[in-house]
């Protein structure tokens, strides 16, 4: 029997069809009306169907989205800060009790009962979901950008999106808690990431890592805003540190196909309830946790877990400061076990990194390992 914490809603969830069901399905798919899924789209349809977003069953009906927007719950009761909304066009022949194909070009990958259509307002999911109704704002930037009418209903998937990269890291929910069951563990940290693991980012994995039986790197690879290290250089980052300064037995590194939506602390709750369908115990969130720009305060993203019920949440958040490296300590940490000032501790801003990588010059071993430092130079010379 498994010793890991339960998927969130008590069950994982498993759309993806086969057998009979499949072959039914795929008799009927060619004479749906289509929807052509755009690659947000996909990656939610790719959670839904591997359990990522248990208890979800398909996209968002109104009562759902309306209890997410106003209220941070699923309308059933358990905890869920983002809405997954499928938007289409006014104009398309969709209609409540029909059915329709999900498709990545002109493939069918699932089929979808509609169950509700309706209206909503953007400006409100902005506000409650992203704290601003700013279009600047990455993730408000793409709600805006959606059609003004939703629909929401179950989903049955043939096949999951297709993907050509990174095949030895795309676990599922059901595979990553096979792994960790293998490794008898109990207790896991999950570590999201959408950046290339620098020794802050280490230290907070090794401080978890201390506590719980393992850790699971779980970078998120879906769409990202275009001035983010593309996945195939931080994949390639990811892979020379475990290689060199993680124990291979007490880590896993698989990816998350979501997309980020930038949510800062609503995205925080989201990132730990999809790893706890991954099958961790426990969830790090450091300084400013999915933010963007100036939009969150520092830690709004671990404050926010006092809002919800702990036990209906379940996975644990670690909560981290601000790390930095200390040249009077000669080591990592923060504010929490350091006393030495601003002075001893070494900060390097994200757009003075990228000038010294684009000068071929080496950030300093204190901020990134030389292993990782290599790869960031490499790429940054190529893309010019
Ligand atoms: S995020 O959008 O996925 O949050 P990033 O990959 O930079 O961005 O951060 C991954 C995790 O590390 C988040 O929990 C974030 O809060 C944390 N983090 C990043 N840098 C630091 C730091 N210097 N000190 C403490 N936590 C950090």
């Amino acid at each position: 029997m498994s010793l890991l914490i339960a998927p969130h809603g008590g069950e994982l969830i498993n759309r993806l069809v086969d057998g009979d069901e499949a072959r039914e399905l795929s008799a009927r798919v060619a004479e749906l009306p289509r929807i052509t899924l755009n690659e947000r789209q996909l990656s939610d349809l790719e959670m839904i169907a591997n359990g990522g977003f248990s208890p979800l069953t398909g996209f968002m009906s109104q009562d759902d989205y309306l209890a997410v927007v106003d209220s941070r719950h699923l309308a059933n009761g358990p905890p869920w800060t983002i809405p997954i909304t499928l938007d289409v066009d006014a104009a398309e022949a969709v209609k409540p009790g029909g059915e329709v194909a999900l498709c990545e070009g002109d493939t069918p990958l699932a089929v979808m009962t509609v169950e509700d259509r309706y209206d909503y307002d953007q400006k409100l999911e902005a506000q409650n979901v992203y704290r601003t109704t700013d279009e600047a704002h990455p993730g408000v930037a793409a709600l805006y950008a959606q059609g003004n009418t939703l629909i929401g209903g179950p989903v049955k998937a043939l096949a999951l999106p297709s993907h050509d990269d990174f095949p030895a890291h795309r676990l599922t929910p059901a595979q990553t808690r096979a792994r960790f069951d293998e490794r008898g563990w109990r207790t896991v940290v999950a570590f999201q990431t959408r950046n290339p693991i620098h020794r802050a980012h280490e230290y907070l994995q090794k401080c978890a890592l201390e506590m719980v039986d393992g850790l699971l790197i779980h970078p998120l690879v879906g769409a990202t805003k275009a001035d983010d290290i593309p996945a195939s250089v931080r994949m390639e980052c990811y892979q020379v540190l475990l290689d060199n300064y993680f124990p291979k037995d007490r880590t896993v590194l698989s990816v998350n196909p979501s997309a980020m939506r930038y949510a800062g602390p609503s995205e925080a709750i989201f990132h730990a309830l999809i790893r706890k369908n991954y099958g961790c115990s426990h969830f790090i969130v450091g300084r400013d946790h999915a933010g963007v720009g100036d939009y969150y305060g520092t830690y709004d993203a671990q404050m926010i877990f006092d809002d919800f019920d702990a036990d209906a949440i379940g996975i644990k958040p670690l909560k981290f400061e601000h790390a930095f490296y200390c040249k009077a300590c000669e080591g990592m940490g923060s504010t929490k076990v350091c006393p030495h000032g601003n002075e001893d501790h070494v900060f390097l801003s994200g757009t003075k990194v990228r000038e010294m990588l684009l000068n071929g010059e080496m950030p300093p071993v204190e901020f990134t390992r030389p292993e990782v430092a290599r790869i960031l130079m490499d790429a940054a010379k190529a893309a010019g």
